[in-house]
C-alpha cells in the first residue's frame, strides 16, 4: 500500500456486438512515485487498455486506481478530466497532432488546456531545445517527419511538468535515433523532475530504460519467466 499509482484487481471487458471480448482480468500492481516502469506483452494483452484506465480515459468494469490518493471512480466526470489535465501527460504510438496547428502551438495548446497556472515560458523552451524543435516550431506536423512529430508530441505531453507520464509505444513508429531521443528525454524528465513514467513497448532494448518491467498477458500481470514473447530475445 501506499504507492503513488496503485491499481488494484482491473477488470475490462469490450462488447462488440454480442460479443464479450476480454481485455483486463484482474490486473493488480503499485508503481512508487518516481519510478520508470515498462510495459511489455503480446499484441492484444490488454496494455493500451490499462494505459486508458490509469489515465482515467475510460473506467473499469470492477477493480480500481487510485492516483496520488485519490480514487477515479469516486470522482465525478469533470473531476476526473481536470486531474487528468493537471497531473498527466499522455504520448501514443500515433502522434494525434492537430494539423492545421503549427508545433509551438500543438505543444501550447496543452498549456492552454490545463490552465495558465502551469505556464512556464523558459520551461518550454529548455523542453523544445532538448526535443531539437527549436528550428520546427512554426511548421505544421505535414512538414515535419515522423520522429520530429513525436518529439512536438513528446514536448506537449511533458511542457506541463505532469507527476504522471503515460507512454503507449511512444517509439514504435520511430528509427533509432528519433527513438533514442524520445527515450533520453523521458528518461532525464522522470530523473530531473522525479516524474512516475510508465511507457508501454515491443522493444527489449527500450524496455530496459526503466527501472522495472511489468509483462502483461491475456489480460493479467504475469511473472517474465511466464511470458514467453520475451524469453526468447
Ligand atoms: N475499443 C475496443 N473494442 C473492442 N475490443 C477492443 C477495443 N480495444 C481493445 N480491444 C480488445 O481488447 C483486447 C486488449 O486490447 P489492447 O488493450 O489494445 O491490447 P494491447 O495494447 O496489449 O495490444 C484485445 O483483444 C483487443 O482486441
Ligand atoms: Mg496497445
Amino acid at each position: 500500500m501506499g504507492a503513488f499509482i496503485e491499481a488494484i484487481d482491473l477488470h475490462k471487458t469490450y462488447r462488440v456486438g454480442k460479443i464479450d471480448v476480454p481485455a483486463l482480468r484482474g490486473i493488480s500492481f503499485g508503481v512508487q512515485q518516481g519510478e520508470f516502469v515498462t510495459v511489455v506483452g503480446p499484441s492484444g494483452s490488454g496494455k493500451s487498455t490499462l494505459f486508458y484506465l490509469l489515465g482515467g480515459l475510460t473506467r473499469a468494469d470492477s477493480g480500481k486506481v487510485v492516483m496520488d490518493g485519490d480514487d477515479f471512480a469516486t470522482l465525478s466526470d469533470a473531476e476526473r478530466t481536470r486531474m487528468r489535465k493537471r497531473k498527466i501527460g499522455f504520448v501514443f504510438q500515433k502522434f494525434n497532432l492537430l494539423p492545421t496547428l503549427n508545433a509551438r502551438s500543438n505543444i501550447a495548446i496543452a498549456q492552454e488546456i490545463a490552465g495558465n497556472g502551469n505556464r512556464d515560458p523558459a520551461f518550454f523552451l529548455r523542453i523544445c531545445d532538448l526535443l531539437g524543435l527549436t528550428k520546427r516550431l512554426n511548421h505544421r506536423p505535414s512538414e515535419l517527419s515522423g520522429g520530429e512529430q513525436q518529439r512536438v508530441a513528446l514536448a506537449r505531453a511533458l511542457v506541463n511538468k505532469p507527476a504522471v507520464v503515460l507512454a503507449d509505444e511512444p517509439t514504435g513508429n520511430l528509427d533509432t535515433e528519433n527513438s533514442n531521443i524520445v527515450l533520453r528525454m523521458l528518461r532525464q524528465s522522470n530523473q530531473e523532475l522525479g516524474q512516475t513514467v510508465l511507457m508501454i513497448t515491443h522493444n527489449p532494448e527500450a524496455a530496459k530504460y526503466g527501472d522495472r518491467i511489468i509483462h502483461m498477458r491475456d489480460g493479467h500481470v504475469v511473472k517474465p519467466e511466464e511470458d514467453p514473447e520475451w524469453s526468447v530475445h
